[in-house]
C-alpha cells in the first residue's frame, strides 16, 4: 500500500470535515482509487498546522504543529490542503508549498480571486497541481465540469446562487418571515457564514466566486473592481412581501458573461419569476445555471456551505491529485 502524506493548514469547519471524511471513508476512497487508477493508495494526514496546538487535546500532539516550516521541510508531505481561509498568510503558504513541489488543494476563494494568476503560474512552473473545487458552490462539482466535461463548449453565460448564507437568510425571511438578524445568527450557528459574515451579506464572498467562474469559463481573470456588487443588507421584509404579491421572489444572484470581448459580471439581489430555474433553490443550497453552445443549458444544485459538503469537494481534489503523484 502506497501512503500519500498530506498536511492540513487549518482545522476549522472545513479542515475538521476533511479530517473526519478521510478517517471515516478511508476504505471507500482506497477502493475508488483502485478502480480508477489500479493503485493501492492510502491518504494520510501527517501534519496539521494550527495556531494553538495545546487547545486540541483529542488529537495526537505529533500531528499538530504551529510551525509552517516544519511542513515545508518534510519531503514526505506531497500535498498541502489549505483550509485556514483569509488572504494572508494563506496565499504565501500556498506559494511556498508549490515552490517546494508540493501539490496544493484549497477552498480559499478570497486568495484565489485575488492572486489566482500568480498561484496558477507558480503551480505551472513547478509542475504541481493547484486545485480548488471547494472554493465555488461548495459540493457542486462546477469547476471540474467547466474544465473537463464542457471542454467542447463555449460557455456563453453563467448565473447562480453561490452564497449559502445569504440564500439561507433570504429563504428564512421569505418562507418563515424570520427577521434578518435572527436568520443571520442561525446561518452562523450552522457553520455556513464566513468568520466575518460581512463578506457574505455584503456580497464579497459571491464576488470572489463569480470571478473564479469567469476565469474558468472565459479564460481570463476579471478585475475584481469591475464586478458590480450589491449585498442583501438593505433588503427589507416589505420588499420581500411586495415581490411575493407580484408572484416573484428575491434571490441573491451572481452573473457573468462575455460581451464585446469584456467580462461583465455582477452580484446582486434580484426579483425573479417563480418559474425561473433558481427561484426554488432554498436554504443554504447553491445552484449554478450554465448556458453553453453545444451542451445547451445545464443546472446544478447542491449544498453550498457547511463542513461536510465543502470537505467532500476538498477530498475530490485530493483524489485528482493522486494521479499526479
Ligand atoms: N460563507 C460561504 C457561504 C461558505 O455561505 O456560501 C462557502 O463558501
Amino acid at each position: 500500500m502506497e501512503k500519500i502524506k498530506i498536511a492540513l493548514l487549518g482545522l476549522g469547519t472545513v479542515g475538521g470535515g476533511v479530517k473526519a471524511i478521510l478517517e471515516e471513508k478511508q476504505d471507500l476512497i482506497q477502493e475508488r482509487i483502485y478502480i480508477k487508477n489500479g493503485r493501492k493508495v492510502s491518504l494520510e494526514i501527517s501534519k496539521i498546522l494550527i495556531s494553538h496546538p495545546e487547545k486540541y487535546r483529542a488529537i495526537s500532539p505529533v500531528l499538530l504543529t504551529a510551525d509552517f516550516q516544519e511542513i515545508m521541510n518534510d519531503e514526505n508531505i506531497k500535498v498541502v490542503v489549505e483550509v485556514m481561509g483569509g488572504e494572508e498568510p494563506a496565499t504565501n503558504y500556498m506559494l511556498q508549498a508549490m515552490e517546494r513541489k508540493k501539490h496544493v488543494v484549497t477552498a480559499n476563494k478570497l486568495a484565489i480571486a485575488k492572486s489566482g494568476e500568480l498561484l496558477e503560474n507558480v503551480a505551472t512552473k513547478n509542475r504541481v497541481n493547484f486545485l480548488y473545487e471547494a472554493a465555488v458552490a461548495g459540493t457542486i462539482p462546477i469547476i471540474r465540469t467547466i474544465n473537463d466535461s464542457l471542454v467542447a463548449n463555449e460557455i456563453t453565460e453563467i448565473s447562480g446562487i453561490i452564497n449559502g448564507t445569504t440564500n439561507y437568510i433570504l429563504s428564512k425571511m421569505t418562507h418563515e418571515r424570520s427577521p434578518y438578524a435572527e436568520a443571520l445568527m442561525n446561518a452562523q450557528e450552522l457553520g455556513f457564514a464566513e468568520e466575518d459574515p460581512g463578506s457574505d451579506v455584503k456580497g464579497d464572498d459571491a464576488l470572489y466566486k463569480i470571478a473564479i467562474l469567469s476565469r474558468l469559463a472565459f479564460g481570463e481573470w476579471p478585475d475584481l473592481d469591475t464586478i458590480d456588487c450589491k449585498g442583501i443588507t438593505e433588503i427589507t421584509p416589505q420588499q420581500i412581501e411586495d415581490a411575493k404579491k407580484r408572484g416573484k421572489v428575491i434571490k441573491f444572484l451572481a452573473r457573468t458573461k462575455k460581451a464585446e470581448g469584456k467580462i461583465i459580471a455582477s452580484v446582486s439581489p434580484e426579483e425573479i419569476e417563480l418559474h425561473h430555474p433558481l427561484a426554488h433553490v432554498d436554504g443554504a443550497m447553491n445552484a449554478v445555471y450554465l448556458h453553453c453552445d453545444n451542451a445547451g443549458e445545464l443546472l446544478f444544485q447542491g449544498a453550498g456551505a457547511g463542513s461536510r459538503p465543502t470537505a467532500s469537494a476538498v477530498v475530490s481534489d485530493l483524489f485528482a491529485v493522486i494521479e499526479q503523484i
